[in-house]
């Protein structure tokens, strides 16, 4: 079998069409059954617009990252230093893993894994002391990924509805050892 080639960069105010595909096809596959199709495709209408990105993407501070496949673009993340949504974690200098997610006929070939462990080196590299995250508590292969990647679960949870359509997600924390 021929290893996939991954490249991950830095996405830029050009790239928001692309974020926006990339983070409305992954969210919809991810949960897609989980609500219904009114609450998913408001919810993505209101979340991934290329114009909510292009936004983002120009704001120096909201770091996201597009993966590719053999050039291909297959995932994205977001990384930001934000403890708006969960104030407890402000004891520590913390960065926020906002998302990741991989195109489905990507999965499980370690791209993820890429994207996990570029943003781990960010972290360091900004003198992050942990790494956080919110997951939805069915999301099993998602917190078996994070598990794998030495997060815990903090006991920590927070509302994250999807349109009408109330979910729990779970924070997850990894402590990023000093070299
Ligand atoms: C979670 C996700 C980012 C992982 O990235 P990936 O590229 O698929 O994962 P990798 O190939 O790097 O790593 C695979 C690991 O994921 C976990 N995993 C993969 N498939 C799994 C499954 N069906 N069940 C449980 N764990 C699974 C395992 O820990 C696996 O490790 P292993 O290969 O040693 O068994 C990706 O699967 C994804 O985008 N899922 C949908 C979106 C999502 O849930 N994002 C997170 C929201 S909080």
């Amino acid at each position: 079998m021929v290893t996939p080639e991954i490249n991950i960069r830095r996405a830029l105010p050009e790239d928001a069409d692309l974020v926006s595909h990339l983070s409305t096809i992954t969210f919809e596959d991810t949960f897609r059954g989980t609500c219904t199709d009114d609450d998913l495709q408001s919810f993505v209408d209101y979340a991934f617009t290329a114009g909510g990105i292009l936004n983002e993407l120009k704001d120096e501070d909201d770091l996201y990252f597009i993966a590719y496949c053999n050039n291909i673009a297959a995932g994205y993340m977001r990384l930001k230093e934000d403890y708006k949504d969960y104030p407890a974690i402000k004891k520590y200098k913390a960065l926020e893993l906002k998302r990741i997610y991989v195109l489905k006929e990507y999965q499980s070939k370690k791209i993820g894994a890429a994207l996990m462990a570029y943003a781990l080196q960010v972290a360091e590299q900004k003198n992050y002391e942990v790494l956080w995250l919110g997951v939805w508590e069915h999301n099993e292969k998602a917190k078996s990924f994070y598990k794998k990647w030495g997060f815990t679960d903090t006991g920590d949870t927070h509302p994250f509805p999807i349109g009408n359509t109330p979910q729990t997600d779970h924070w997850m924390i990894k402590f990023i050892e000093k070299r």
